[in-house]
């Protein structure tokens, strides 16, 4: 099922993997032919490579940059996003079969992932399957996933904050019948918005990680909020309802997202697609890789007038307890998470009557996701020692796992995360990502004390719980539970923290799925 170019023989690469960590998946040709049987109803190629781009006045950005193009099926598989340097939106249906050619033109090793969909193990971007610089890796799969924004991006191992940083990263949405039934905004009634935080030097170029220790320890937060790689860009719309996919694309901050007249946030999705119904909220917190889906209704907002989506202020502490004998350690950043900013504003440009009423009933899930679940939990702990992060008190290592890390294909299980901190103190918020099916949260409760009672305006206020995840964000010195559906692919996936400085600090391990 995949094929290398311009490495000589497929086998040469493989073997290079320990074949004893992942017995049964690289089983010599087998996994070759498939190709030639694999008929693709979408084809794509996808190039890394450096680019430069006119981001802020004066002289030109280096940046890397995803470009591609549409080889086989509907031209709007793929399409750049409108004005920026981030990768094209990769769009096709559930049940189609996709064949994307991976390009590495950047001059160091890469590898994509594509977060949050479910696919086999050698199509999932595992830091393993690494190429070289120019070399090609060809991705086949089956788009098994529900309607939905999803997402990609390169997985090396080491290297995918600053690859991620540098501008690669785009959004791959699926659309399928029980969601095109709805009716939603779509075309251009649907706005895609790639949250992420940059910093420049005086000679506009991108920089990363000059805090050092400091940037690693606590994710790296620049000091410029971009939208889509634009600074606060303004979008001229229509008086009529417009669907919102937000991703938070950064390597670290948390945004508390808000419209900026005080109307509430109607959410109808999150990671892996639609709700069951329509949710309301004051704001909502979106950690980095987790996405929203948001209804907004301009119909009667005047011509000439401009609503924004705003990330509004909240204290620090509540993504990072502050260390009362180190006051200031946390404050690598001169703009910190919790800073309000304005995003992205809607400026209404047009004066449209088309009436439309969102559906209150969005999607049906099948009642054993709907927090039955009574399996036995597998407990993960987050640890903080020796100025490292660690997972149930390991850090990543390529291709082994640990026994609890090897479960049945799909089967059913429940985790408990726990984010209480070490003796060494300092918890943080981890946005916690786990590879394959989305999963459903359970439960969220603060372990010291049990409760469930929510500060008003608080980040915890905001965070949104229901639905399909495959990401959620764990305040300091709380608990969860998630019940997770594990895939039907044999394989190593992955499992990490999305601060995409833990991530590659090692706050990441494998578990072998067979
Ligand atoms: Cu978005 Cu393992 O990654
Ligand atoms: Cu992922
Ligand atoms: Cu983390």
């Amino acid at each position: 099922m995949v094929q290398w170019l311009g490495l000589g023989a497929a086998s040469s690469v493989i073997s290079r993997l320990p074949a004893a960590g992942i017995p049964s998946l690289l089983m010599g040709e087998s996994s070759h032919r498939a190709t030639t049987a694999f008929d693709p109803d979408v084809e794509l190629s996808l190039t890394a490579a450096p680019g430069e781009v006119a981001v802020l006045p004066g002289q030109p950005t280096r940046v890397w940059q995803f470009t591609g193009s549409v080889l086989k099926g509907p031209t709007e598989s793929l399409r750049a996003m409108p004005g920026s340097w981030l990768g094209p939106t990769i769009r096709v249906q559930r049940g189609q079969r996709v064949r994307i050619t991976f390009s590495n033109r950047l001059p160091e090793a890469s590898i994509v992932h594509w977060h949050g969909l479910d696919v086999p193990f050698l199509m999932d971007g595992h830091p393993s399957l690494v190429i070289p610089s120019g070399a090609d890796y060809v991705y086949e799969f089956e788009v098994r996933n529900r309607a939905g924004t999803y997402w990609y991006h390169p997985h090396p191992h080491m290297r995918t904050g600053h690859q991620v940083y540098h501008g690669l990263a785009g959004m791959f949405v699926v659309t399928d019948d029980e969601e095109r039934a709805l009716g939603l905004p779509s075309g251009e009634e649907e706005l895609q918005l790639v949250l992420q935080d940059r910093r420049f030097d005086a000679q506009n170029q991108l920089v990363y990680l000059a805090g050092g220790m400091m940037d690693q320890m606590m994710g790296f937060l620049g000091d410029r909020l971009l939208v889509n790689g634009t600074l606060q860009p303004v979008l001229p719309v229509a008086t009529r309802a417009y669907r919102l996919r937000v991703l938070n694309g950064s390597n670290a901050r948390i945004y508390k997202l808000k419209w900026s007249d005080g109307t509430p946030l109607t959410v109808i999705g999150g990671d892996g697609g639609l709700l069951e119904a329509p949710a309301t909220r004051r704001f909502l917190t979106l950690a980095p890789a987790q996405r929203a889906d948001i209804i907004v209704d301009l119909s009667q907002h005047a011509v000439g007038t401009t609503i924004s989506l705003d990330t509004a202020a909240y204290p620090a502490e509540e993504v990072s307890m502050t260390d009362a004998t180190a006051p200031g350690m946390l404050q690598a950043s001169a703009v910190p998470n919790g800073v309000a900013r304005s995003l992205v504003a809607l400026k209404v440009v047009r004066r449209e009557r088309v009436p439309w009423i969102l559906p209150s009933r969005l999607s049906t899930f099948a009642p054993e996701w709907n927090g039955v679940a009574t399996v036995a939990a597998r407990r993960v702990t987050i640890d903080f020692r020796r100025m490292q992060w660690f997972l149930s008190g390991r850090v990543f290592e390529m291709t082994s796992t640990a026994p609890e890390e090897q479960v049945a294909a799909g089967g059913t299980q429940v985790w408990e995360l726990s984010n209480l901190g070490g003796m060494m103190g300092q918890p943080m918020a981890h946005p916690i990502h786990i590879h394959g099916p989305q999963f459903r949260i359970l439960e969220r409760r603060t372990a010291a004390t049990g409760a469930t009672t929510i500060k008003a305006g608080s980040i915890r206020e905001g965070l949104f719980d229901g639905g399909w995840r495959d990401t959620i964000l764990i305040l300091p010195g709380e608990t969860v539970r998630l019940q997770l559906h594990y895939t039907d692919f044999p394989g190593l996936y992955l499992y990490h923290c999305h601060i995409l400085e833990h991530e590659d600090g090692g706050m990441m391990r494998n578990f072998k799925v067979s």
